[in-house]
């Protein structure tokens, strides 16, 4: 189980990490968005994540609906997805693609706080 947990969080640090480094080669519109690993690596990954996280939840029997910190960070994931939609697919504009890049970063920026506090209000319940 602590190897899943360590993958999970390889994982987690590794699509932030691509997540920016791609935001960056959609703006400055580099060729190398369309390469093939480029497109590839960050399915593999966030495949990696999303399966580590459902078996860490079937393992440990822990439930949505009483771990509100999970239901948070689930409702998060599909904000995160829909701004990397935005600015890898739909952003036909400049401001689109920013609005992706930097809204996908402050929502993966509240999932981290949300795991690590285990807390709704993510980094803000430390304070
Ligand atoms: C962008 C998406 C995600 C990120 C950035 C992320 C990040 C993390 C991090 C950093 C931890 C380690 C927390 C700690 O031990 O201090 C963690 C733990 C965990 N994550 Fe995720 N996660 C994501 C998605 C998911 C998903 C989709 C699920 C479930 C389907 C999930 C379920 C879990 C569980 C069960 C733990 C272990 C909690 C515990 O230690 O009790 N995560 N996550």
């Amino acid at each position: 189980m602590f190897t899943l947990k360590m993958l999970h969080v390889f994982c987690a640090y590794a699509t932030g990490v691509g997540f920016i480094l791609r935001g960056v080669l959609v703006i400055l519109d580099n060729p190398a968005r369309h390469h093939r690993v480029t497109k590839r690596l960050p399915h593999l990954i966030d495949t990696c994540l999303l399966f580590s996280g459902l078996l860490m939840v079937l393992y440990w029997n822990i439930s949505p609906v009483t771990q509100h910190w999970l239901l948070a960070k689930l409702v998060a994931l599909l904000f995160y997805i829909g701004f990397g939609l935005v600015m890898i697919r739909w952003g036909n504009t400049e401001i689109r693609r920013w609005i992706g890049l930097l809204g996908g970063v402050l929502i993966y920026c509240y999932i981290v706080g949300v795991a690590h506090s285990k807390s709704v209000f993510s980094i803000f319940s430390f304070l």
